[in-house]
């Protein structure tokens, strides 16, 4: 069927109407013969609904679960932790709704960015593709600081040694309880470095080694909750909403802590935990039959995570005090070993095999982080708003090797300098700007383009996009000023990329 354009001939104008150049959009026949297109240059289609969902899981569980839930159960929430987790997995339904949608009518690679440049036209479009430098490779970064904390526990705990000093492993901006200050965090450095390294060879996360990961991360996850649960202290759960008050940290910083605006402020911490399911959509024109199995591996691996991070984060609230999460010297990040230490005695091989299993769930999410930001990136230079270099693949490695050895240094910089907290929130924000985006696409093509065919339909348009949108600006809302100057900083000086640079090169503009 031919599918019209959206703008017709307006390419034609766009030299002499530089505004409304800004809005060119890419066609649907375009995008739709690009994910048809076959070749050397073109991707495998191996991928099934089950391996979709694996890539799910190996890009959600993290960081997230195994040390943001801890700081939300001592900044936000106490126990009401698995309250703010069922909001986070709401707005996050209502985003997969409409991420299944658009993965499955328009099944090629660049997820958000490319809906957004059929959708809402070029400008928005860079929006966006700059946008998701925040999720995927300050995510990255994020992950990577996570990583090198639970790094020192398995250097203390397993191997007895002694922890890396604090300031290599902190950044400058970080303070320790004894007034040591951070210099860099090397060993965020140092894991970025290498998996990004490992891409540029051309290590793919083979399914079979994902899937491995995949299978040790759950495997934790259900052994904490299943022989965690006995050991709740129904005390630690009284009461389960705790009262609205204020809370302020050792560096002086004050949370609203309980009521609704505690569980608010938990799901504004806690989405980190969902971020990646949309990574599935990235892996669109990799899957065998994308109409059917995108909307599975997308839903269904929110589904499965959301079970499980419920279930573990009532566990862990159980196992000690909101006190025991506030106190820095009690396991810092790693504070979920430091929990079933303290109250499941006898399970010192619980906590070390939780560790080492962590550290690779950790490096499984860092590089299909990598992976995603190299191939936005590499759509973004193909249609010429970066430099070709972006999308310059190695003669051997078959890999864009330049666009990654470009994200390696900007994600170790983040990494390396960059306290945890402020990554994390800035990939939450980045994120949650584009599922909004996301969902407002869902709306705009199906009026403008009512006949393509879609397997899968996102029920109820346009309530559950406005829905997703509401709910994920009421998280960025609870994410408080200093995130939305980051953001507007980021997004101001994406303006000034795209306006020297991308606006000019566009290859849809220049036609
Ligand atoms: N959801 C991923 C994590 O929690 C980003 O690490």
């Amino acid at each position: 069927m031919r599918l019209s354009l959206f703008l017709g001939n307006q390419t034609e104008t766009i030299n002499q109407n530089n505004f409304m150049g800004l809005f060119t959009k890419k066609s649907i026949d375009i995008l739709l013969s690009e994910a048809n297109e076959t070749g050397e240059n073109s991707l495998k289609r191996t991928l099934g609904g089950w391996g979709l969902i694996a890539l799910g899981i190996g890009a959600i569980i993290g960081a997230g679960l195994f040390v943001r839930t801890a700081a939300a159960i001592a900044q936000n929430a106490g126990p009401s932790v698995t309250i703010g987790f069922l909001v986070a997995a709401l707005g996050c339904t209502f985003a997969g709704l409409c991420y299944a949608e658009l993965s499955s009518s328009i099944p090629i690679s660049g997820s958000a960015y490319t809906y957004t440049y059929a959708t809402m036209g070029e400008f928005l479009a860079w929006i966006i593709g700059w946008d998701l430098v925040l999720e995927y490779a300050v995510g990255a970064a994020t992950v990577g600081i996570a990583w090198s904390e639970y790094l020192n526990n398995l250097l203390v705990e397993v191997f007895h040694l002694s922890p890396i000093p604090y300031e290599w492993c902190h950044s400058p901006f970080q303070t320790s309880v004894d007034g040591v200050n951070g210099i860099i965090n090397l060993p965020a450095l140092g894991i970025v470095v290498l998996l990004s390294l490992l891409l540029i060879r051309g290590i793919k996360e083979s399914t079979l080694v994902n899937n491995f990961i995949v299978i040790l991360k759950v495997a934790i996850v259900i052994l904490i909750i299943a022989l965690g649960w006995s050991y709740i202290n129904p005390a630690y759960h009284t009461p389960y909403i705790p009262e609205a008050t204020k809370y302020t940290d050792h560096h002086g910083t004050t949370y609203n802590f309980g009521g609704v605006m505690g569980i608010l402020g938990a799901a504004g911490t806690v989405f980190f935990a969902f971020i990646g399911f949309d990574a599935v959509s990235t892996a669109a024109q990799e899957t065998k039959n994308p109409k059917k199995d995108m909307p599975f591996g997308i839903l269904g691996s929110l589904i499965i995570c959301t079970l499980l991070y419920v279930l573990f984060s009532h566990v862990l609230s159980g196992l000690a005090p909101v006190d025991f999460f506030r106190d820095p010297s009690k396991g810092g990040e790693a504070s979920v070993v430091a929990a079933i230490k303290e109250a499941m005695h006898g399970y010192g091989w619980l906590s070390k095999s939780i560790t080492v299993a962590i550290l690779a769930g950790f490096s499984s999410v860092i590089l299909v982080m990598l992976l995603g930001q190299s191939r936005v990136f590499y759509s973004m230079s193909k249609d010429g708003l970066l430099p070709k270099a972006f999308s310059d693949v190695h003669p051997k490695y078959k890999t864009p090797y330049k666009g990654n050895l470009v994200i390696l240094i900007l994600v170790a910089l983040f990494a390396a300098f960059v306290p945890g907290d402020v990554v994390g929130h800035m990939t939450s924000i980045g994120t949650l700007f584009a599922f909004m985006l996301v969902c407002i696409a869902v709306i705009i093509l199906r009026k403008k383009e009512p006949n393509l065919p879609r397997q899968f339909k996102t029920p109820l348009v346009p309530l559950i996009p406005i829905l997703g949108v509401l709910s994920c600006g009421a998280m960025i809302f609870g994410l408080g000023w200093e995130n939305w100057a980051r953001l507007i900083g980021w997004l101001a000086l994406g303006f000034i990329i795209y306006f020297g640079y991308g606006k000019r090169h566009s290859k849809l503009r220049n036609k």
